[in-house]
């Protein structure tokens, strides 16, 4: 377990998707008075404010930044503040300031206080010249402004460590599906908003991509523990992929989902309507090969295609 009691964890763009599990988690394991979750907005009864600490944080702010790590005494920063793929490529300047001017920021208080951080990176790294079976080293050309931004973080991130010896680390996330958080801005977002039409008295969907897109995926659960664990690994253990491990889950396409929501809800029906996210997902690959996170520090994912389907479902029904 990572060590923080000379210090607490700060949780930047913690009201997101991930924030929400991921602040719930660390509260769990270090206590809740351990753990500051803050982002630029308000969100009132969120249980990332209800449950702890919370303070707004816009990541541009950079006096706010070095005033919050003081006043809590902050060891630890989890930097989760950013722009998404279908919202960044409609403003893309708005994508570059926050991805790589607020990491920035956060890596230079990093260097200034002695801090370790988690800076995800994401599967959209990758541009259509990778492999579709996409490699930890490979040439990353992406096409998304988004999968710039996260390139650029990923070097970033390395050069902070090379340079200064500040501790970054990163994982390229695939798409993520949660129940504990509405979803908005990505492309992978067709594999949450689903399960909310489909258990909606309609029952039906109109999804974004085509029937047949192939994406990498995972289960939240699986995304916070591969988080935690990579945090917890010792410096030591961490290779060249430290900014940026490729992690697997698993892949499916819109359509191999329908089916297996349909044994479960046998009257939910999905239609195909592409818009321009489906460019952003063609871009990307279809799946992902986690050698280095698996030898690095033992990464291994648990939750299959069925049993994402069933927890969605149980949970969102309990929600
Ligand atoms: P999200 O969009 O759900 O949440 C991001 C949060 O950042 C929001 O709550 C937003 O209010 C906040 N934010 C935006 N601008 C800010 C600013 N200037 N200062 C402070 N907060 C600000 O995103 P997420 O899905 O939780 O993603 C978190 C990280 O993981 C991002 O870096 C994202 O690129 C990466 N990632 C996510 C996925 C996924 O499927 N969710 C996949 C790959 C990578
Ligand atoms: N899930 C993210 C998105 O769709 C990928 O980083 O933007």
């Amino acid at each position: 377990m990572v060590e923080c009691d000379d210090g607490r964890i700060l949780v930047t763009g913690a009201l997101g998707q991930i924030g929400t599990d991921l602040v719930q988690s660390l509260r769990e394991i270090y206590g809740s008075e351990m753990v500051i979750a803050s982002d630029i907005r308000e969100k009132p009864g969120h249980p990332c404010i209800i449950n702890g600490q919370y303070t707004n944080l816009d990541v541009l702010d950079k006096d706010r930044i070095s005033k919050i790590i003081r006043d809590f005494n902050i060891k630890i920063i989890y930097h989760l503040a950013a722009i998404l793929s279908a919202r960044g490529e409609e403003n893309p300047d708005l994508c570059e300031l926050i991805n790589v001017e607020g990491t920035r920021n956060i890596f230079d208080a990093a260097r200034e206080f002695d801090l370790r951080v988690f800076a995800p990176s994401s599967i959209a790294v990758f541009g259509p010249d990778a492999p579709k079976k996409a490699p930890q080293l490979t040439p990353l050309n992406p096409t998304t402004k988004y999968g710039m931004t996260k390139v650029d973080c990923e070097i970033l991130g390395m050069i902070y460590f090379e340079k200064y010896g500040v501790d970054i680390r990163g994982i390229r996330y695939p798409g993520l599906i949660s129940w504990k958080s509405p979803v908005s801005g990505g492309t992978t977002d067709y594999a949450v908003d689903i399960f909310h039409a489909a258990l909606s008295d309609e029952s039906k969907y109109e999804c974004f991509l085509s029937a047949e897109t192939r994406l990498p995926m995972m289960y939240m659960d699986d995304a916070i523990r591969a988080t935690i664990s990579l945090m917890d690994a010792p410096i030591n253990s961490l290779s060249s992929a430290r900014c940026g491990y490729n992690i697997s889950g698993l892949s499916f396409t819109p359509k191999e989902l329908v089916f297996e929501i349909n044994k479960k809800l046998p009257d939910f029906i999905c239609e195909y309507n592409p818009d321009i996210r489906q460019k952003y997902a063609n871009s990307w690959p279809d799946s992902i090969d986690d050698e280095f996170s698996r030898n690095d520090w033992g990464w291994k994912p648990e939750f299959d295609l069925e049993t994402i389907v069933n927890e969605m479902i149980t949970n969102l029904k309990k929600s």
